[in-house]
């Protein structure tokens, strides 16, 4: 059993192979019941989602409740964030009530920064957990997604895994290139090329999802997210009905895949788009695995950052 300590969960950039593999441990461990914390000091958490979320919140109270921590609701449609107070004062603010971390989910790349690397005169002391930060990474779907695959594999070595679909507005598709390509699976990347970027190259290969689709491991489908192409005249070239054949996973391509590789998406799914609706819950999708893992997963970051900051008096 092994206790990991980080001062903050914003990015997997940082995370060492071993650091991965402790941390789907520890979950696993929380998961079966093997694997319990008892807080020896209150601990207050505020999760602070100023875009829409319903796993990502929700499993970060429902892990933060089953640690024994405090939750303090936290609403910005109705915070003083209106009255053009900045994220950095309003963590300031919770900070001095008595909240002790926080979860952030922004739409602003790397808004964590501003919040992690102070100057010498700013006081804030609060760990970040991020919640995700635009197209930029989103830690904690990342990690429940690999808890997922070493679950079915147990090791991430030479898996073949495609990631398809709406690739450059994907946090959760450049959090889980990066580590799944240091881990030492083989990416492949597929879907519409002007949502693909070259800079993808050195975690995999860009293909087509008919060349790879009968040989890969794992198939990883992101949503199209068209609240970030408010200028991206892409969109219009096709149909949700379009899409789903050209780029998605029909049936006739679900035939295709090997008797043992599985099917993933970080919801919320767009039905017959992404995947045709009956394969939401067929045999080879793992989507409800992937939400139940999430609170165990975000459970052993919550444990990792409290240790990391001696909150609860963890050690
Ligand atoms: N996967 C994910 O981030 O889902 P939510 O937007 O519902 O949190």
């Amino acid at each position: 059993m092994k206790n990991i300590a980080l001062d903050n969960f914003v990015s997997v950039e940082d995370l060492t192979n071993e650091q991965v593999i402790d941390l789907i441990q520890n979950a696993e461990d929380f998961k079966v019941g093997k694997r319990n914390i008892t807080l020896k000091k209150p601990v207050y958490a505020s999760n602070l989602f100023f875009e829409s979320s319903t796993r990502t919140h929700t499993s970060f109270e429902m892990a933060e409740r089953k640690l024994g921590i405090q939750v303090i609701s936290f609403d910005p449609e109705h915070s003083s964030i209106n009255k053009g107070e900045t994220l950095y004062d309003t963590l300031l603010t919770l900070e001095a009530l008595g909240v002790n971390f926080c979860v952030v989910r922004h739409s602003q790349n790397e808004y964590y920064n501003s919040l992690i690397n102070l100057k010498e005169d700013q006081h804030l002391h609060m760990p970040i957990l991020n919640g995700g930060d635009g197209s930029g990474q989103h830690p904690s779907q990342c990690m429940l997604d690999l808890m997922t695959i070493y679950e079915e594999f147990g090791h991430f070595d030479n898996l073949k895994i495609a990631i398809v679909g709406d690739i450059t507005s994907s946090r959760v598709a450049r959090s889980n290139m990066q580590l799944l390509h240091q881990l030492g699976a083989n990416i492949y990347f597929a879907g519409p090329d002007y949502w693909y970027d070259d800079k993808f190259e050195k975690y995999g290969k860009h293909c087509k999802i008919d060349e790879i689709i009968d040989q890969v491991d794992a198939v990883m489908l992101l949503r199209v997210q068209h609240e970030r192409h408010d200028a991206d005249q892409n969109e219009s070239r096709f149909s949700a009905l379009e899409y789903h054949e050209k780029y998605g996973l029909t049936n006739a391509r679900y035939k295709q895949m090997q008797s043992d590789a599985i099917i993933m998406h970080p919801g919320p799914i767009n039905r017959d788009v992404e995947l045709s609706s009956n394969l939401v819950e067929a045999s080879k999708s793992r989507f409800v695995q992937q939400m139940r893992n999430g609170v165990f997963m975000r459970m052993a970051m919550i444990e990792a950052v409290l240790r990391g900051n001696h909150l609860g008096g963890l050690e």
